[in-house]
């Protein structure tokens, strides 16, 4: 039996490699410290657990979801927007559900695109973008952010051409893999540049719960006219540690929002209502709990970075979101390091190519382990004496 071509096409997983390469190293009883990886490593919070065993306890649960989501939900979603952004957002037609945020990026594409329509993507940005280019069938084009930018995209470099063929473009702030993070005016330039040129704009704010030093990430929906041409992602696999759960939405510009609805009443019947009702739960309920996430991955961004500075390698911290990302000794490759790094000190980085060309000359390291092992991880890579 042959595969479509639409399968044939998917571009491959670049962090397959990298999961295999740790797993063998892992087999052969080394001890490697795994910071390649973006998986949450903390429990969810314990109110939001009780409340789905309740929930799953309900036997009206157990029907099936309305096709697009609990009015609950979907209110918890809009309440949620109002109480930490000063949002506006009606739950009826201006919040979608989705199974976490990766499938409303790969859908959308499909949902708001035709064959060979342009899209615009960061680069370097999170590989499953280009998964729902490759199954829509559309062309893209790069936007570099580079360290010069504060890894944002310089829009007046994009070209006429450019600015006329792009129907749908992506951002992400807090930025995986960069750590950077934008401000208002940054979205409030994006959004003129979106009505000039009629470019709908989608935000990935999938770490948007995460930014330090005090600094709370920018909702794009906070920059004055973004509903009327974007919509925003959140997941609560980040904010809440919910990875596993598989639960996010979308929430601004109601066309947008419809799209993602009509494709996905084709698609699926909603979330596991007793989800839906514990992710309501950690819309509504005490913030705190994300308070002290935030606390615990900006002390061990704290560790990394001082770790780094004192074996000499010349970093930058991250603003927000869990990742650092850290440039390459000269005379290296991303891949090149990131190799040595595995096979000579068993510590596991993300090489930054894969992100994209522009990732290249830097590698992501996760802040997913304790502040100890995060030490003991550099200090590993200090013996290799390279800066
Ligand atoms: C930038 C970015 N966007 C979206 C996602 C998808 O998150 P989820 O599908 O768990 O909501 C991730 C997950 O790692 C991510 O890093």
């Amino acid at each position: 039996m042959e595969f479509s071509n639409r399968l044939k096409n998917l571009p491959p997983q670049f962090f397959a490699t990298l999961v295999k390469k740790v797993g063998n190293a892992v087999l052969e009883g080394r001890d490697v410290i795994n910071l390649g990886q973006g998986n949450p490593d903390q429990p969810t919070p314990n109110h939001i657990v009780q409340a789905l065993q309740e929930a799953a306890a309900n036997p009206l649960n157990h029907k099936y979801s309305p096709f697009r989501g609990t009015g609950d939900f979907k209110k918890a979603a809009a309440n949620f927007y109002k109480r930490e952004y000063d949002v506006d957002i009606d739950p009826e037609t201006e919040v979608a559900i989705l199974f976490g945020t990766k499938i409303g990026l790969v859908e959308l594409p499909l949902a708001l695109m035709n064959d060979n329509d342009l899209m615009l993507l960061p680069d370097p940005g999170y590989p499953d973008y280009l998964s729902g280019v490759s199954l829509a069938n559309v062309e893209f084009n790069t936007m570099p952010l580079i360290k010069e930018n504060d890894f944002l995209p310089d829009y007046s470099s994009l070209t006429e051409e450019q600015k006329q063929k792009a129907k749908l473009m992506y951002l992400n702030y807090p930025n995986n893999p960069t750590g950077a993070i934008a401000n208002k005016e940054f979205f409030e330039e994006t959004v003129r540049l979106a009505k000039e040129s009629d470019i709908a704009i989608v935000h990935d704010f999938a770490y948007g719960g995460i930014g330090f030093d005090g600094l709370k990430p920018v909702s794009f929906l906070q920059a004055d006219g973004a509903k009327e041409i974007g919509i925003e992602m959140y997941t609560l696999s980040k904010t809440y540690n919910m990875a596993g759960w598989r639960v996010g939405f979308a929430v601004g510009n109601a066309k947008m929002i419809e799209a993602i609805n009509i494709i996905q009443d084709h698609l699926f019947v909603s979330l596991f209502p007793a989800v839906q009702d514990a992710a309501t739960v950690a819309l509504n309920e005490s913030q705190q709990c994300v308070r002290e996430l935030v606390e615990l991955y900006e002390r061990r961004r704290n560790a990394l970075i001082e770790s780094c500075h004192q074996i000499g390698w010349n970093v930058s911290a991250p603003k927000g979101s869990f990742f650092a990302w850290l440039p390459v000794p000269a005379n290296y490759t991303s891949e090149e390091f990131s190799d040595l790094l595995l096979n000579e000190a068993d510590v596991a980085v993300a090489a930054g190519n894969g992100f994209g060309e522009y990732g290249e000359g830097y590698v992501r390291v996760g802040l997913l382990v304790d502040e100890d092992r995060l030490k003991e991880a550099v200090m590993r890579i200090g013996n290799l004496n390279l800066f």
